[in-house]
């Protein structure tokens, strides 16, 4: 189980004082990746009627999802988090490696308003729980505060 407090704790002091988006959003998708070993760490970024591809680690991804499509685009539409433990019977789910097994989607905020997503896939089946929403949650409330 990955430990969010410390986690997280790692990710504010990471930040602290920086101010350059992408690279703020890069150095999380890599202490992420260090941290756990999941398949594809990224962000999505909303731009008008689409989500564009942010940084990541892991794979190469699609580069445009429109809102409401696949899980990162119902996230942001729902404005809400979605786990996902077997992709294959998420309805719309858009498919950027066969390996992915399983996803959570979490929003990043500016104010109100969904400025984009957090993505993660793994290869193994029912990857992520309620406790790692929460974890992941309070990941995403800390980076949505340089946005
Ligand atoms: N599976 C996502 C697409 C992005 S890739 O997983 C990196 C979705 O259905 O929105």
């Amino acid at each position: 189980m990955v430990d969010y407090k410390l986690l997280n704790k790692q990710l504010q002091e990471l930040i602290e004082g920086e101010d350059n988006l992408v690279g703020i959003l890069a150095n999380a998708t890599a202490l992420l990746k260090e941290t756990t070993g999941w398949f594809w760490i990224g962000f999505y970024l909303v731009s008008g009627e689409n989500l564009i591809l942010g940084p990541f680690q892991g794979p190469m991804a699609c580069f445009k999802i429109g809102f409401g499509k696949g899980v990162c685009g119902t996230a942001w539409k729902n404005k809400s988090s979605i786990v996902v433990p077997d992709v294959d019977q998420f309805p719309g789910h858009i498919a950027c490696s066969s390996l992915s097994r399983s996803e959570i989607v979490v929003p990043l905020w500016k104010k109100t308003e969904v400025a984009g997503v957090l993505d993660i896939d793994s290869v193994r089946p029912d990857e992520f729980s309620e406790y790692d929403r929460l974890g992941l949650e309070e990941f995403c409330s800390i980076l949505s505060s340089k946005l």
